[in-house]
């Protein structure tokens, strides 16, 4: 027999892109969520649906809070849970503080104490899919997978490819290791319950023309893998990337000159783009991922949300921990509305959880499986507290709408606010236990 489990509360979710559709949005004050070995059976008002339940029907009441599908962050690195928080540097001089530590993770015993902590911040924090750099060692990347198949988490990873112009004393990869690491990582783990390899590539910087030739090599032999990587971040790192590439006439075209645009690459920052850019990307369908706190805290600059809107581009969100200063995807939801109006763009709260959740799923291509509380989804959601602190629960008490609730839930919240976290109907995080 099945058990069904209904989760009682308000429940907010997206149903297309809000940059493009006028009444894409639900929100249901007091809603019911039944879900029936992980898969969402019906979502919809509570005084609709309480009594179609199967008699005996466990029903959850969370109380002053509001149910949203569970958070992607699109770019974010693992290993950089020691050097979160460094202070004074930019993009360059950053990268080689930092690296070096990374260097700890091809120990699988480090790798996996940490693989733990990390993802474990990452539930605390409400999210559900992440789409993670590893560090070069492939142990970091069997570490993290093995986590995230234990709590049957929709996880997408990789080993960075970096065989050249990384810090010194650092072990370099050659081609040659690259393609047997992420071959045996593709292999063990790819299309295993939830998870996804990515061929992650550092930045054009690190990688040589062999080691894109790889890239490309891995991508034209698997149909589902995705690729990631580093795009146009910082001033200083676009010119040294066109001084080693000369060839090509933008950051973007590196990639593209090796195959690597489309629909199942995700690119990180794409600050710095150009109009010829966002038109290559409209093109081939690839997905720019901003990363607001990172990009304030290096001082990298603002992404343009409104020319992505214009060129109708994929856009998901991400934090870019460590260098980003938080794992909180509702962080970098108040990050980007922040960035958004330094350029004279307001960013609302329906862009802002779209690109977090929704947007994460279709920029993924598998929102005909999660994103959203449509029956048949799988139940990957987190509950988020409206009394989280004494102020929210104040300034709660003077919210008016829907839209209201939600920016000031984006605004006021962080790890705080996520009561609890649900992977596929099973719950793996609750804050007051
Ligand atoms: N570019 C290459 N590597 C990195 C990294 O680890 N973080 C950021 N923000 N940019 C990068
Ligand atoms: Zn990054």
């Amino acid at each position: 027999m099945t058990l069904t489990v209904a989760h009682r509360g308000s429940l907010f979710h997206l149903l297309a892109d809000p940059r493009f559709k006028e009444d894409c949005v639900e929100f249901i004050e007091d809603g019911l969520l039944t879900v029936s070995e992980g898969v969402i059976e019906s979502m919809g008002p509570a005084d609709q649906l309480l009594h179609q339940l199967p008699a005996g029907t466990k029903v959850i009441q969370h109380n002053d809070a509001v149910l949203v599908p569970g958070f992607f962050d699109l770019h974010v690195h693992s290993p950089q849970l020691t050097t979160v928080a460094i202070y004074g540097e930019q993009l360059l001089g950053w990268l080689n503080t930092i690296i070096p530590e990374e260097e700890a993770y091809k120990d699988p015993e480090i790798a996996s104490k940490r693989a733990d902590i990390f993802i474990k911040e990452a539930l605390r924090n409400g999210t559900t899919t992440m789409a993670v750099y590893g560090s070069w060692a492939k142990e970091s990347v069997d570490a993290l997978f093995k986590k995230a198949d234990s709590l049957n988490m929709r996880f997408v990873a990789g080993k960075v490819m970096a065989d050249r112009n990384m810090p010194a004393g650092i072990s370099l990869t050659s081609p040659e290791q690259d393609y047997e690491d992420c071959s045996s990582l593709i292999d063990a783990w790819h299309g295993k319950g939830r998870l996804s390899y990515a061929v992650t590539p550092r930045f054009a910087i690190s990688c040589t023309r062999e080691d894109m030739n790889v890239a490309s090599r891995l991508m034209g032999e698997h149909d589902d893998i995705y690729f990631q990587t580093h795009l146009s971040e910082n001033p200083k790192e676009i010119e040294f990337t066109l001084e080693l590439f000369p060839e090509c006439k933008s950051y973007l075209d590196v990639y593209d000159s090796f195959g690597l645009l489309g629909r199942r690459s995700i690119f990180g920052h794409c600050i710095h783009l150009e109009d010829e850019d966002f038109k290559r990307v409209e093109e081939t369908g690839s997905v720019l991922c901003p990363n607001p706190p990172s990009n304030f805290f290096l001082g990298s600059g603002l992404f343009k949300f409104e020319n992505a809107k214009n060129h109708n581009v994929h856009v998901a969100l991400g934090t870019d921990f460590g260098a980003g200063n938080t794992l909180s995807m509702l962080s970098s939801m108040e990050n980007a509305y922040k960035m958004a109006q330094l350029q004279g763009y307001s960013l609302s709260p329906w862009e802002a959880f779209y690109y977090a959740t929704l947007g994460g799923a279709k920029a993924l291509s598998v929102d005909d499986r999660v994103g959203n509380f449509l029956p048949g989804k799988e139940a990957d959601f987190v509950v988020l507290d409206k009394k989280a602190t004494p102020l929210i629960e104040w300034r709660m008490e003077h919210a008016r709408t829907p839209a209201d609730v939600m920016f000031v839930l984006m605004m006021l919240g962080d790890d705080r606010m996520v009561r609890s976290t649900y992977l596929a109907g099973n719950a793996v995080h609750h804050r007051d236990e």
